[in-house]
């Protein structure tokens, strides 16, 4: 890491705790040269980062204030209550619902799952594809459908490499993006009516596989900043024959919870001590602001207990539909249900994934988009301090593009998101993120596209709907 980005790290963590107020001058860049032993170069090159990334503006004459984003900042949601200890599943037809709505281009994407595809480096992917598809062998066009792209998975396994994951290539199975990965090692692990722990809230389409497969959910609550509730998941797992758990340690969806390495290392430690397999969806890894890249609690796995699910869709490439999954000791196992089920991704999708990741610029791409969406959720937040009930909660996530909103208890958020449509805007409510239908005054909402007037709009309609119940 650059000194000037570790530098701006420590002001955007100031910002990011309160110890900058809103509104406040950052130190003079001499005052910081002086203080903090970095040259005045390095204090201007952090400034212009913090700067890009929504956290400071420059007002003429006066040097850099904290962006007024927050200063009636709504207040964080606590932790999810504790659910009922096991549920069938049954959203499927809720979140069916919800998705349809997401069809319509001319609505106001806040529901959406996915950000602005103009945030994608979609020219440049489209010259890999022509330079990749054209250099495929016609050996490779059939062998590469039962390994996965050799390229590819060597560059996903230096990714981890990086992040300290040191993965032996046999572990990594490529598949059609993470969800088929995800489906995959539940499969693999489990049996019609066994129990799978699961986040509450939870990612909808968690529940709608676990409600495909006839699994039984254990909810585990959700610290909107800490993550999973270790002490509840301890006692579940002590009375409970659960067979595996499904969790997200960093930049959880829908809440942005991110584990500290601490608490990833114990969550690791409890499901070693009672040998419960863990799936990681870590879809969102690459969307962490700030400069260091989170760590899955798949850098603690001894001896193979963590399957760690990852994908393109969220940070480079939507709709290439190529994901993976690093295995652990089930790797070889779920290789063969991939072999006897989807067989594989599309190869040449595999091959213009693995030329760009060699010489398309990637980093450079997720930094940019990293920074927009910093930018975007500083602004979104601002807004819905402007317009949404001041008694209103919303988290603050390091990374991702999903703001999580609780509104005051009369808030009928299925009813909410009917109103906000018939006005032309999308958004997820809670209840498709439960297995048991709570979170009834809860919604997400995306703020992964560029913000604009449209959307400052939007938020004002979504404030009166919200003030109207
Ligand atoms: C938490 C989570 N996991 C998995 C997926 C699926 O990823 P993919 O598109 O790679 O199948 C999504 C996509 O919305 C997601 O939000």
């Amino acid at each position: 890491m650059k000194r000037y980005e570790k530098f701006a790290d420590q002001i955007a963590e100031l910002i990011r705790t309160g110890v900058l107020a809103p509104g406040e001058k950052v130190p003079s860049v001499r005052h910081a040269s002086r203080t903090y032993g970095v040259s005045p170069s390095t204090v201007f090159q952090a400034y212009y980062l913090l700067e890009d990334r929504g956290l400071i503006q420059a007002r003429a004459r006066s040097g850099y204030f904290v962006r007024e984003l927050a200063r009636h900042s709504l207040a964080e949601p606590e932790t999810s209550q504790q659910p009922t200890q096991t549920t069938e599943v049954d959203v499927s037809e809720l979140v069916f619902s919800v998705l349809a709505s997401l069809k319509d281009p001319g609505t106001v994407p806040f529901g959406s799952a996915f950000p602005s595809p103009d945030l994608f480096p979609l020219p440049r992917l489209a010259r890999s594809m022509a330079h990749a598809v054209r250099d495929l062998s016609p050996h490779a066009v059939i062998a590469d459908m039962t390994e996965g792209n050799p390229n590819l998975r060597r560059q996903i396994a230096l990714r981890y490499m990086v992040s300290g994951v040191m993965l032996p290539l046999e572990e990594l199975v490529i598949t059609s993006g993470a969800m088929e990965a995800l489906n995959l090692c539940l499969q693999t692990v489990t049996q019609p009516g066994d129990l799978v722990a699961i986040e509450a809230p939870a990612f909808y389409a968690t529940l709608q596989v676990l409600e495909r497969l006839k699994l039984k959910a254990v909810e585990i609550p959700v610290h909107p900043r800490e993550g999973i509730d270790l002490d509840v998941l301890a006692e579940r797992l002590s009375s409970l024959p659960i067979k595996a758990c499904w969790f997200m340690s960093s930049l959880q969806n829908p809440l942005g919870a991110s584990m500290s390495d601490d608490k990833k290392r114990g969550l690791y430690e409890l499901l070693h001590r009672h040998q419960v397999p863990l799936i990681e969806d870590d879809v969102y890894a690459e969307l962490y602001f700030g400069s260091q890249p989170p760590k899955p609690v798949k850098s603690f796995d001894r001896d193979g207990l963590v399957m760690h699910c990852g994908s393109f869709s969220k940070c480079l490439a939507p709709g290439y539909r190529v994901g993976w999954v690093a295995g652990g000791r089930y790797a070889e196992q779920i290789s063969r249900l991939k072999l006897m089920t989807t067989i594989s991704p599309s190869v040449p999708a595999q091959a213009a994934l693995a030329d760009y990741l060699q010489h398309g610029g990637y980093d450079r791409h997720l930094r940019k988009l990293r920074h927009a969406l910093e930018a975007q959720q500083a602004s979104m937040l601002a807004s819905a301090a402007r317009h949404f009930p001041a008694s209103s909660k919303v988290t603050r996530p390091s990374g991702g593009y999903f703001l999580w909103f609780e509104f005051p208890e009369q808030v009928d958020a299925l009813r909410l998101f009917q109103l906000a449509l018939a006005q032309g805007i999308s958004l997820a409510p809670g209840p498709i993120f439960s297995a048991t239908r709570r979170f009834g005054n809860c919604a997400r909402l995306n703020y992964g596209h560029p913000w604009n007037a449209q959307s400052e709009d939007a938020m004002i309609v979504l404030g009166r709907i919200i003030n109207s119940f």
